[in-house]
């Protein structure tokens, strides 16, 4: 895959609202379809208050999505009117290096042109591949605040941190703040996500450190 060749075949759609592709807004790039009842309920109170999904698609392959709604309806505790969260962004390891991960974010960036800016989250020392810090500044987000956890069930033991990131529009964008403490509770929406809270499990699925 040339740069000039990936640059010609790639398309990101949004998906939000086209039935074709309902699975991808129930489940990831990869993994069972199953439409449960969190996802479904997150899914109505987010999509009329601006949640979005896109899949990027080259050579007819989905190879790349990102996930992002308005702070209230976002999957983290972050508190503010004016700021867009980037729930989820993934590009499968064999179409990395190509900027699809770049292009993902700036098709947001393209679309939520009134925010004062974009957050997300970051891990360093998960055991799992998934929101690696270094990978998030890649991509131009920068650390404003982290807290130590570790998981009730797994790895237990072992400590993990959860940093709040930010990306302002403008250099004098005011940052926003985030709920720390509602971290421990994990979340519901995304089975595939490493601060997945099972419905099973009662009360706060990590313990701060
Ligand atoms: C982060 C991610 C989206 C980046 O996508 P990508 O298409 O591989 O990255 P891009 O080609 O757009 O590169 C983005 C930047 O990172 C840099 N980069 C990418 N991989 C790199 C590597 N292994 N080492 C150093 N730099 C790297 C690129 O050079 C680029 O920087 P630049 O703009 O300064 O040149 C991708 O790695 C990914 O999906 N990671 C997992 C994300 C995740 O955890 N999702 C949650 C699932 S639950």
């Amino acid at each position: 895959m040339n740069k000039m060749k990936s640059a010609s075949q790639t398309k990101i759609i949004d998906i939000t609202k086209v039935s074709k592709y309902e699975r991808y807004i129930y489940r990831c790039l990869v993994g069972p379809f199953r439409r449960y009842k969190k996802r479904q309920e997150y899914l109505e109170k987010a999509i009329p208050k601006g949640f979005h999904k896109k899949l990027l698609i080259f050579d007819g392959e989905i190879v790349g999505q990102i996930e992002y709604a308005p702070a209230e309806v976002s999957y983290y505790p972050i508190m503010d009117d004016n700021v867009i969260v980037m729930n989820c962004i993934w590009v499968l390891r064999k179409a990395k290096g190509h900027n699809f991960g770049k292009r993902l974010l700036q098709d947001m960036i393209k679309s939520e042109r009134d925010t004062a800016g974009f957050a997300t989250i970051a891990l360093e020392d998960h055991w799992s591949p998934w929101f690696i810090k270094w990978q998030m500044e890649k991509l131009g987000f920068k650390p404003l605040d982290s807290i130590k956890v570790a998981h009730k069930t797994k790895h237990k033991g072992q400590v993990f941190s959860v940093y709040f990131m930010w990306m302002p529009k403008t250099e004098n964008a005011k940052p926003p703040k985030w709920k720390k403490e509602k971290f421990l509770e994990g979340i519901t929406f995304c089975t595939a996500h490493p601060l997945y809270h099972p419905q099973t499990w009662k009360g706060n699925i990590f313990e701060a450190k």
